[in-house]
């Protein structure tokens, strides 16, 4: 989704606004701008179709000079792709300018009433009419002609502003999309995610909603745009390293983000198992009323896309080992529903961003109607994470790829925690406990094996990249990852039609499609139904499908039967996901290179969906 950032300081802000839209290229987008306000009271700006690279160009030919800036990459809503729809959006006189994250609903009331009293308007974006909204309210303070703007405006938006009537700030605004402060030393950055700040300076404050910053150069002050009382803020730290936003020697940071799966469930656990006691601790959860959590008698897990199926995995690992009814709700389907909810329910929301539009509004019905929200979430700071009662991080670091890889792994595993945690409150015996932590301590070095089989894979993407369809079938633990491996597929290699099915329903539909032009990839470890998943592909050799596998070490016979095996280490069954998910992720990045697709950024996705 888009992305924002702004400056205001010492040095020139296009260096800083440069780097930053770079930053942001991971949230997806089709175009980016930026403006900058110089000493002379001049405003300029430049827009580009495209790559930020383009407007890199453009800006070595045409200098934007200024120590003030804002700037954008737009992911096309209202409007199509363009230069004119490109933000920074200005007003008629190009005194002000406006960068936007989110969507205005009543734009076009708005957009109407402007043009009546003589507003010309440039572009077909709702964002405009904010730029003209401040105009006609402009009476030589920025703020005050924001705030009189928002009164009318419906929707979402982080918005950030600048005008050369009033020069020396940058005024900005967040209602459900998300936007950071960050502070330095007589200079100040805004940004939509910390991740476009990390290393300009340490400390961040989280704007929510609601709220309206003024930032000069040396200061900030926040104030409520429902009454303008000022907010006193805390202060965080950013938690995104430098060195972590580079690609360490990968052609992609999907595969960087793929390899760094060992480390990140070394990260995810750290601190967090006692193998020994067969006990998991969750700091996040101990601020909880523990009499409270015993007596959770159901959970819904809400996600969106691959958290969903992270969340799938959960709902099997809970249920089996914990003993709690479990349910997966996609958050576009639960915010519309009427669900049943009461006060033993608890709702965890699970996503990496945590700034899902869809996974953030069915929290807050949730917890509007009682129950006890809990999230899982990567991104520190971030909206889920402030909204929830209480959580677990991943700690998976900062994901770059739109295509979510190592969140997902980190997912499933602290779902493998979350299963003995609430397993050990209630029955689970010690004996099972030590048999599941002993397990998930080995994970790392499981996967490190499974990525051994890189080169293989590779090989593998490249002999069937002359497919256009895929089916993934896999059972129980495993049929989750299935629908990953098909999500993943379209994504990344968006050339080709991929489909993830439960093997159970093979023939209650998909089999009409099996045919020598058709393959199909099957995930069948050694589990309780390898015997169902053999039987499937079975039906599948005899309708001259092709077979790729992927199955537990030391299984040979599956080699009488499937033309390519990729093998995976034997781990306990819930934990066979965590592995399997790993060779998909690494097939899906060699079939896109194949391809000759944009792995990082695939056409018309975006990393955080922060509109509906
Ligand atoms: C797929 C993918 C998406 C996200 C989904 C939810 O590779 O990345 O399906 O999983 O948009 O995003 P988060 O986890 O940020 O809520």
């Amino acid at each position: 989704m888009c992305g924002i950032a702004g400056y205001i300081g010492k040095n020139q802000a296009s260096n800083f606004l440069l780097d930053a839209l770079k930053r942001l290229e991971y949230r997806g987008y089709d175009s980016a701008g930026m403006a900058v306000l110089n000493g002379e009271n001049n405003l300029n700006y430049l827009k580009s179709l495209g790559r930020i690279n383009e407007l890199e160009e453009k800006m070595k030919k045409i200098e934007l000079n200024g120590c003030l800036g804002i700037a954008h990459t737009r992911w096309a809503t209202h409007g199509h792709p363009s230069e004119a729809n490109a933000h920074p959006h200005s007003d008629c006189d190009e005194n002000i300018f406006v960068v936007h994250n989110g969507i205005i609903e009543n734009y076009k009331i708005l957009k109407e009433d402007l043009i009546k009293k003589g507003h010309l308007f440039k572009s077909d974006t709702d964002t405009e009419v904010i730029a003209h909204l401040i105009e006609e309210h402009f009476k030589g303070n920025l703020e005050e002609a924001l705030l009189s703007a928002l009164k009318l405006v419906e929707g979402a938006y982080a918005l950030a502003v600048i005008s050369k009537d009033d020069p020396e700030k940058i005024v900005v605004a967040k209602k459900s999309s998300p936007l950071v402060i960050c502070i330095g030393k007589d200079e100040n950055f805004i940004a939509s995610d910390s991740s476009a700040i990390a290393g300009y300076a340490d400390k961040v404050i989280y704007l929510d909603d609601g709220e309206l910053g003024i930032i000069t150069k040396d200061d900030y002050r926040i104030i409520s745009i429902a009454n303008n009382n000022k907010i006193q803020k805390e202060h965080c730290n950013i938690d995104s390293d430098v060195a972590d936003l580079q690609k360490n020697g990968h052609k992609y940071f999907m595969l960087k983000e793929i390899f760094e799966s060992p480390e990140v469930i070394k990260n995810s656990t750290r601190g967090r198992i006692i193998p020994e006691k067969g006990l998991v601790k969750l700091g996040g959860l101990e601020v909880l009323d523990q009499e409270k959590l015993r007596n959770i008698k159901r959970i819904i897990l809400i996600a969106c896309g691959t958290a969903s199926f992270a969340a799938m995995v959960g709902e099997y690992m809970i249920e089996e080992y914990a003993g709690i009814p479990v349910e997966v709700e996609l958050g576009s389907e639960f915010r519309y529903r009427k669900p049943i909810i009461d006060s033993q329910t608890a709702i965890i929301a699970v996503s990496q961003s945590g700034e899902t539009a869809d996974t953030l509004a069915s929290l807050e019905e949730a917890r509007r109607k009682g129950a006890l929200t809990l999230g899982i979430v990567n991104v520190v700071g971030s909206t889920i994470s402030r909204e929830t009662e209480a959580g677990v991080y991943n700690h998976a670091g900062p994901e770059i790829a739109v295509a979510s890889t190592k969140a997902f792994i980190s997912q499933m595993t602290v779902f493998a925690l979350l299963s003995v945690y609430f397993g050990r409150i209630k029955e689970m015996s010690l004996t099972m406990g030590k048999r599941i932590t002993e397990e998930i301590e080995k994970m790392p070095c499981l996967i490190e094996e499974v990525l051994k089989n890189d080169e293989q894979i590779k090989n593998i993407a490249r002999e069937y990249s002359k497919y256009r369809n895929f089916l993934f079938m896999g059972r129980k633990y495993n049929y989750p990852i299935a629908e990953e491996g098909a999500l993943k597929l379209k994504e990344v290699a968006y050339h080709i039609h991929a489909e993830g099915y439960a093997g159970g329903e093979m023939k209650h539909g998909p089999i009409a499609m099996i045919d020598e032009n058709f393959p199909c990839l099957f995930i069948i470890p050694s589990d309780s139904v390898y015997e169902k998943m053999w039987s499937n592909m079975e039906e599948v050799k005899a309708r001259n499908g092709k077979i790729i596998a992927i199955a537990t070490e030391g299984n040979k016979e599956i080699k009488n039967i499937a033309d390519d095996v990729i093998y995976i280490p034997k781990t306990l069954e819930m934990l066979t996901p965590i592995l399997s998910a790993i060779p998909l992720h690494l097939f899906s990045v060699y079939m896109g290179m194949e391809l000759g697709c944009d792995v990082d950024k695939p056409r018309n996705l975006a990393k955080s969906v922060t509109v509906e």
